[in-house]
């Protein structure tokens, strides 16, 4: 029983079909997803239920065996994942990827891909447009750290941040490319309570500036707080969405959870 959203053009991603196997494995199998825009809708689902990989499967960092994914109404599954974040749909992952050797500025710097200084011959001939974007690009990256709370860290090595900060600066590269929508796995996992409220209260401040999101998390407060809509994932498969209330009285999704 599901009162799925059906795809529209109220959807900023609708995508449907998705399988995906590992080996023998049916990670992923003929699942389907819609976030209308403007909202935040999570994911949610036991361990091993296929929530990364249907994220992996979004943003085409895994190919996936079948399925169709549209963004913002253009299908975006044969591009590739730097293309997708280009535009307009950028994802976190589990595990925050910020590197660590790099300052926390370089790594925000790091975020804006399609530079003209990546082109020697460009490079050559626009200097000053080249400088002009940089200047841009770091004035954005301090503004971005400063509403997160990290300015202070700007210099400092990734690696010396604690794992909630790493998770909160990963969450301010994404915003770097101006993002439609993020795809946010685990934001809270290995978080501490007060770094979570943080978090969600970021989370909810980009919401109304126009930023839809698609959130994995297991902490059920989080999700119950800060979602419209929730979609439940089990073996691979969609078990349910409705809205919080609707998903927390669900017996079947109850049942889900309980051999965890
Ligand atoms: N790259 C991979 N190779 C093989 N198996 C994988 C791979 N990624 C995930 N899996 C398996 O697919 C299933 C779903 O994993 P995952 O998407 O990480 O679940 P979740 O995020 O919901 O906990 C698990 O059984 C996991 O072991
Ligand atoms: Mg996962």
């Amino acid at each position: 029983m599901t009162n799925e959203e059906q795809p529209t053009t109220n959807n900023i991603l609708s995508a449907t079909g998705l399988s995906k196997s590992f080996g023998g494995l049916r990670a992923v199998n003929e699942a389907k997803i819609y976030v209308k825009k403007g909202t935040i809708t999570g994911l949610i689902g036991p361990n091993g239920a296929g929530k990364t990989t249907l994220f992996n499967l979004l943003s085409n960092f895994i190919r996936p065996d079948k399925g169709e994914v549209i963004f913002d109404g253009e299908p975006i599954h044969h591009l590739q994942p730097y293309q997708i974040a280009l535009q307009g749909c950028v994802r976190t992952f589990q595990v925050a990827r910020a590197l660590s050797r790099l300052t926390v500025l370089e790594n925000m710097l790091l975020a804006t891909q399609k530079q003209t200084g990546e082109n020697f011959i460009q490079l050559w001939f626009q200097r000053g447009q080249v400088r002009q974007e940089e200047r841009e690009n770091k004035e954005r990256a301090m503004e971005i750290l400063e509403s997160v709370g990290l300015a202070a860290k700007a210099q400092d090595y990734a690696g010396a941040l604690s794992g909630g900060q790493r998770k909160l600066l990963e969450m301010a590269r994404a915003l770097m490319t101006r993002p439609k929508l993020i795809l946010l796995d685990e934001p809270a996992a290995g978080v501490n309570p007060t770094l979570i409220g943080q978090i969600c209260e970021h989370i909810m401040n980009w919401n109304k500036q126009g930023i839809s999101f698609l959130i994995i998390e297991h902490n059920m407060d989080v999700i119950m707080s800060l979602c419209n809509h929730v979609w439940v994932l089990a073996e691979g498969t969609n078990l349910a969405d409705g809205t919080p209330e609707e998903i927390q009285t669900n017996p079947e999704v109850l049942e889900a959870y309980l051999g965890e």
